[in-house]
């Protein structure tokens, strides 16, 4: 999330600042990339029936996909309906 915001990435807010309260960090995973992520923690799955536009399979909240080096080439998608 806070790497979207910085770089200016249309649809996403993150208006809470990452405090799972907001669920404008929207985002949905690649298949390949939502198997490696695991699941959403049990807040962020409440949050995510919140989200603007349609919840899938692979929505996560973007706050809550810490950085790492593991990550490198993860592919995030923002759902058309927050753009
Ligand atoms: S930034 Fe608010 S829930 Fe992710």
């Amino acid at each position: 999330m806070r790497a979207a915001c910085d770089a200016g990435v249309p649809g996403i807010h993150g208006d809470c600042g990452g405090a799972l309260a907001c669920a404008t960090c929207h985002v949905a995973t690649d298949p390949v990339w939502a198997e490696r992520l695991g699941p959403p923690g049990p807040l962020e799955d409440e949050m995510l029936d919140m989200v603007d536009g349609e919840r899938t399979p692979t929505s996560r909240l973007s706050c809550q996909i810490l950085a790492s080096e593991e990550l490198e080439g993860l592919i995030l998608i923002v759902p058309p309906a927050v753009l």
